[in-house]
């Protein structure tokens, strides 16, 4: 009997072999491009490095919490062992008051424990309820904890990336990162370790009172388990790629969607709704082409698995029913299998689901890892000079050479401003104005040279120091969706409402702000719509002179105004009642002509430098400026 007992199982699991391996996907492999059977593949150790060390930093990042947490996942195993009294007061019940010779004797002699039973059963069903609840709770409360930590650390810095970042990240990607990736990481708390231990704990409790049953039933219906280990490692490895892919996809679709919103006024401008809905259409195509690929390498692992599952009940009934016939098992050990079959196959069927989402966090925790990661370059000097008071605001270049990922910008540039005065850069588009500015405040750090402020050298300097004694007005013009009052007093929260009067006057702001509908509280969109162009510089302005910088840059910022407004903006910056060194980019003489210098800059070097006269009497770039601009007239 024995030997046709393992013969019979024997024959099964071949049987079954042959049907997986028929059902199971033929991957490609890339080395020799020959197609192969199922070989389930050992994770390479670079891999599961990879695993160790996201794993770790998320651990590291469940700090304060991880008591709680090892707490929810105790509570998880509690709940599932728990789950293993039903069966057992089931099987006791069948076997003592249901089934047997003794069953009516026993149910009307010792009703009490029958009654204690049931009562038993209910109460730990009650128990347990009570044990999940407080462990989802746990569970959340990590995972949404983490997760408010981590994404304020890396909002913290996204904020304190230099330019170099900015250049290199769109904001689609970064938003992503923000958002679905850290969701990602969050499920992993809350949800994939949470049904790993569940998986775990039901399947090894079940295997293992399986075993306290009938070793020959429990064998026979846990030999397919290690097979189902296998085919969802290999599926593992299979879906790990997908997710880099479709987490790329879905980073690109934010990218298009978040820049097509933001320059929406230029779409409708060129009337190009309809290239932007294509455009973004495929986009989404691609985003769900990805998806469905990760779905359908789930459904072509998912036969197997439901095959192997729902050969569970089928075994029992085969195995059980033969044991049962052969006297080895008793009714109640039967009903006890069956009622416990669910706890091996859900957790075979769960693996699958688990493994994708443990993939989904392993591409998604990488983003977020390298984000965590980044370091800004331009930083504080470890003996970095402290210099809490005003800066003078002498300004100096030495030597400067500068350029974006070797493609030279500025070359050997030197001028010195002194501390008050009025210096105005021109030249024609793409001559390096704005990089040349963007390198007082440290955007950037030049490549050779030399940029002082108060003699000194500004990698020297505290960034925020430094950065604090700089009014700009940039000339990509950026206004919160603030209201106008929070807008200009931007660089200081506590700046009084005369203080934002007055430069909203200075700046020739206050009145058009007197016609707007809340006046200083009207609330502007997002990068000042609803306000015109020459509105928008306007209250840049404001908002720089607000401040009341030692240096003042303003880059193009009067380009937009009429004549008269922007003679009315120069008349009121000669006359600051705070002692300021203001550089100012301009194409209009208008705006140049009564600078103590004015620098001409002619790709990337300074060619002309000099006073109105000066450069007039050079006749050079300047002086071919001045006669376009006057219809052939210099002015004097
Ligand atoms: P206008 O504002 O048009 O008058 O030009 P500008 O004189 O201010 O020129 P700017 O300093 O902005 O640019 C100088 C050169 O650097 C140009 O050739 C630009 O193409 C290039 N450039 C500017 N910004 C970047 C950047 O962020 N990355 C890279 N790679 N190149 C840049
Ligand atoms: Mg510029």
């Amino acid at each position: 009997m024995n030997f046709t007992f393992w013969d019979r199982i024997c024959r099964t699991f071949n049987w079954f072999v042959q049907i997986v391996q028929r059902t199971l996907p033929v991957p490609v492999r890339e080395d020799d491009g020959s197609k192969n059977i199922f070989i389930p593949e050992i994770p390479e150790v670079e891999e599961m490095n990879q695993e160790t060390t996201r794993l770790r930093w998320l651990w590291e990042k469940m700090k304060g919490y991880r008591v709680l947490y090892v707490a929810a996942c105790g509570l998880t195993i509690l709940y599932n062992i728990l789950q293993l009294t039903v069966p057992f007061f089931t099987q006791e019940i069948v076997d003592t008051f249901l089934t047997g010779e003794n069953a009516a004797y026993n149910l009307e002699h010792d009703t009490g424990r029958f009654v204690l039973m049931v009562v038993g059963m209910i109460g730990v069903t009650f128990i347990r309820t009570v044990i999940v609840y407080l462990a989802c709770m746990g569970f959340e409360r990590v995972s949404q904890m983490t997760l408010y930590r981590i994404r304020n650390e890396l909002f913290a810095k996204i904020q304190r990336q230099d330019m170099h970042f900015y250049d290199q990240y769109r904001t689609g990607d970064l938003m992503t990162r923000l958002t679905g990736d850290l969701d990602a990481v969050r499920h992993m708390i809350a949800w994939v370790v949470r049904m790993l231990i569940e998986c775990f704990t039901l399947f090894m409790a079940a295997a293992i009172y399986f075993f306290y049953l009938d070793v020959k039933v429990a064998a026979s219906i846990l030999i397919v388990s290690p097979f189902i280990l296998l085919v969802t490692l290999a599926f593992k490895r299979q879906v790990a790629p997908m997710h880099t892919i479709l987490r790329e996809k879905l980073a690109q679709m934010n990218t298009a969607a978040q820049e097509n919103i933001s320059g929406n006024r230029v779409v409708k401008a060129f009337a190009r709704e309809q290239y932007e809905i294509e455009k973004f259409q495929e986009r989404n195509l691609e985003y769900a082409k990805a998806n469905k690929q990760t779905v359908l390498t789930w459904l072509r692992f998912f036969p197997v698995i439901e095959i192997c599952a729902n050969l569970l009940p089928v075994i029992l009934l085969v195995v059980g029913g033969l044991a049962m016939i052969d006297g080895t098992l008793t009714s109640g050990e039967y009903v006890a299998f069956s009622c416990l079959t669910w706890a091996i196959s859900n957790p075979m069927r769960n693996l699958g689901s688990i493994m994708n989402e443990f993939q989904r966090f392993m591409s998604a925790s990488a983003k977020v890892m390298e984000l965590a990661a980044s370091e800004p370059k331009i930083v504080d000097k470890a003996d970095a000079k402290d210099h809490p008071e005003r800066f003078k605001g002498k300004i100096e270049f030495r030597n400067v050479s500068f350029s974006y990922e070797g493609k030279p910008v500025l070359s050997d540039v030197s001028f010195t401003i002194k501390a008050g005065q009025t210096v105005a850069i021109m030249g024609e588009t793409g001559s390096g104005k704005t990089s040349l500015i963007q390198l007082i405040p440290r955007f950037y750090d030049p490549e050779q040279g030399q940029v002082l402020v108060d003699d000194t050298d500004v990698r020297d300097l505290k960034l925020h120091q430094l950065r604090k004694n700089i009014g700009m007005a940039t000339q990509d013009i950026l206004l919160y969706s603030d209201t106008i009052d929070g807008n200009i007093a931007y660089g200081n929260s506590s700046m009084p409402m005369s203080t934002v009067q007055k430069y909203a006057e200075y700046a020739a702001a206050k009145e058009f702000i007197a016609h707007l509908p809340q006046h200083y509280d009207t609330i502007i969109g997002e990068r000042g719509v609803g306000l015109s162009g020459g509105q928008k510089q306007r209250i840049s302005l404001a908002r720089a002179l607000a401040i009341e910088p030692s240096v003042l840059i303003l880059d193009d910022t009067t380009s937009a105004v009429d004549m008269e407004t922007e003679k009315y903006i120069q008349d009121h910056l000669k006359q600051l009642n705070f002692p300021c060194t203001k550089i100012i980019i301009a194409q209009r003489i208008s705006s140049t002509k009564d600078a103590d210098l004015i620098l001409i800059l002619e790709n990337g070097r300074i060619t002309e430098m000099g006073t109105h006269e000066e450069l007039i009497s050079k006749k050079g770039y300047y002086y071919d400026v001045v006669m376009l601009q006057n219809g052939g007239e210099s002015i004097g």
